[in-house]
């Protein structure tokens, strides 16, 4: 998390917007500097997601155009897909302050209230990590998000009354990278779910060119696509090989990111050639030939990579089973043939491009 926080009475948010600069929510101010500047500021300059982004125009759109907030909105997708740009690019294109949060750091109902009593109409607040937030917070959250109330208990026992404040109409904006732990009444109670899938190769290829053209760096065709095809479908990750690439071209080479510099700069920094990283190679090591090619529990699996379940499950795990080289079964995580392939170990018997037994359970990879 490279976020920075500001303490704003008890509870942590940040205001970027009218109260205290211009509204210009994608300009990041909870980024490292590098990262904010690529950041993509409007939905014209956010690349791919054509569908998602088709969607959305429409509901700000229309929102506008009758003059209201917007619904609220639940992005949903693994890290660095760019939910947090599109939180960003929602304000601004609502020309809406932009309030950010997160929920594991709204710890009481209280920590909310604050925030929300303090928002304005038509404010857009973000709530990263969604799927994190405590109990009563959410039921803060409902009535807060339906009605555009809050409800507050003051005192305690019989003598205990519970008022209604009117909140300003803001529209949520919420982020997860896990559907599954948003509860039913929360997710039913955002207009506009929209999940984010991987990027395309030649979609990576637009982003690369783009940063590229921010940070200064020379980029030639081929170079871009070596990069492209390396960034396991994630823009974050894209961003990141570039600038590890043009360290390695101006130190090594003419500062020119081409072919052959972003390949050697790649292998330098221990990406292999579908983009796979040492973690995600330890990941399939440990279910090759680390335990003997056996199903391996999310956790045991975990621990063999030094890991945190979560992120092996949120960061690592989507990737590798969208690329075919992993599968979950009922007893466990499955390396497929095309991973023994790719660690150029031979493939064991009874160990097929479905993973163990040849046996594929569609149901589970939901
Ligand atoms: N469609 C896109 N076009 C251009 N750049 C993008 C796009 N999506 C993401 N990026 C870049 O990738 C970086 C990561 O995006 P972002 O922070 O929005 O991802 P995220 O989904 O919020 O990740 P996390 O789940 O880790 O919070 C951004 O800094 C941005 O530069
Ligand atoms: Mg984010």
């Amino acid at each position: 998390m490279t976020r920075r926080e500001v303490l704003v009475g008890e509870a942590v948010t940040e205001r970027v917007g009218p109260a205290d600069r211009p509204v210009d929510p994608g300009a990041g101010a909870f980024d490292e500097p590098d990262e904010a500047g690529l950041r993509p500021r409007e939905l014209a300059e956010f690349i791919g997601q054509s569908e998602l982004k088709e969607h959305l125009a429409i509901v700000l759109e229309a929102a506008r155009g009758r003059g209201e907030s917007a619904d609220h909105i639940l992005f949903a997708g693994p890290p660095g897909l760019g939910k947090t740009s599109l939180a960003a690019i929602v304000a601004h294109e609502m020309g809406a302050g932009f309030r950010v949060t997160s929920g594991p750091s709204l710890v009481r109902a209280g920590d909310l209230a604050a925030i929300v009593c303090d928002l304005s109409d038509g404010d857009v607040l973000f709530i990263d990590e969604i799927h994190r937030l405590a109990r009563p917070v959410e039921e803060v959250l409902y009535p807060a998000m339906e009605d555009f109330k809050l409800d507050i208990v003051i005192g305690k026992g019989p003598a205990a009354k519970s008022i209604r404040l009117d909140l300003p109409r803001f529209t949520l904006v919420g982020a997860t990278t896990r559907t599954g732990m948003v509860t039913g009444p929360l997710r039913d109670r955002f207009g506009f779910v929209a999940r984010l899938d991987y990027y395309d190769p030649p979609e990576l290829e637009k982003i690369v060119r783009r940063s590229a053209a921010i940070l200064g760096v020379e980029v030639d065709a081929a170079g871009a696509e070596e990069i492209a095809r390396r960034s396991r479908g994630t823009p974050r990750i894209a961003n990141r090989l570039l600038r590890r690439v043009r360290d390695f071209a101006e130190v090594r080479g003419n500062g020119m990111v081409d072919r052959e510099a972003a390949r050697a700069g790649l292998e330098l920094f221990g990406v292999d050639a579908l983009g796979l990283d040492k973690v995600d190679r330890a990941i399939l090591v440990a279910l090759t030939t680390g335990f003997g090619g056996r199903p391996i529990g999310l956790s045991t699996l975990a621990v063999a990579v030094g890991e945190e379940p979560e992120t092996v499950e949120d960061a690592y795990e989507p990737f590798l089973l969208r690329q075919g080289l992993l599968v979950r079964t009922p007893r466990g995580r499955v390396a497929t043939a095309g991973a023994w392939a790719h660690l150029g170990e031979r493939v064991p018997p009874g160990i097929t491009a479905a993973g163990y037994g040849g046996v594929e359970m569609p149901s589970l990879f939901g």
